[in-house]
């Protein structure tokens, strides 16, 4: 079965308590669901890793290169999080960037990410539906059937 990885940085452990005004009240259980469900019917599985620490999703996207992509949210490592983005540079599959809130829309120093430029596309502002979207999305660039 191919599996997919879903990647989470910093503090979103804590979606659904977190800066709900912001970020909204679905947790990352819901967020995990969602992501499982769109990708289910063609046979994909969905490997989930949330981490505090940059080291930890470093080491999760080497542990991983037999995935067939993923979706990431780097969280505040989009900002300077340049071992992630060294990580992510030799991750061998396509991957979509996803943050839940509109950054352009918000802070300064949330307008520029690292990893943007590495990625097969960005999507924000959008919420936990962004997450399917960035779903829907690697399965087009993975198998090239149009999700739409
Ligand atoms: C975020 C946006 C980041 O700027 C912030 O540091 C987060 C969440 C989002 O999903 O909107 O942790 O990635």
């Amino acid at each position: 079965m191919a599996t997919m990885l879903l990647l989470n940085g910093p503090n979103l452990g804590i979606l659904g308590q977190r800066e709900p005004e912001i970020y909204g009240t679905a947790t990352l259980h819901d967020i995990e669901k969602s992501v499982a469900d769109e990708v289910s019917g063609l046979g994909w599985d969905v490997r989930s890793v949330q981490s505090d620490s940059e080291g930890d999703l470093i080491r999760a996207l080497q542990d991983n290169y037999e995935t067939v992509g993923a979706v990431v949210n780097p969280g505040a490592l989009m900002i300077a999080g340049w071992s992630l983005r060294d990580a992510l540079a030799n991750y061998p599959r396509p991957w979509i960037e996803v943050h839940l809130s509109n950054v352009w829309a918000r802070e300064s120093f949330r307008h520029e990410s690292v990893i943007a430029p590495l990625a097969a596309g960005v999507i924000v502002g959008l919420g936990p539906l962004g997450y399917r979207l960035g779903a829907r999305a690697l399965v087009s660039c993975v198998t090239g059937i149009d999700a739409a």
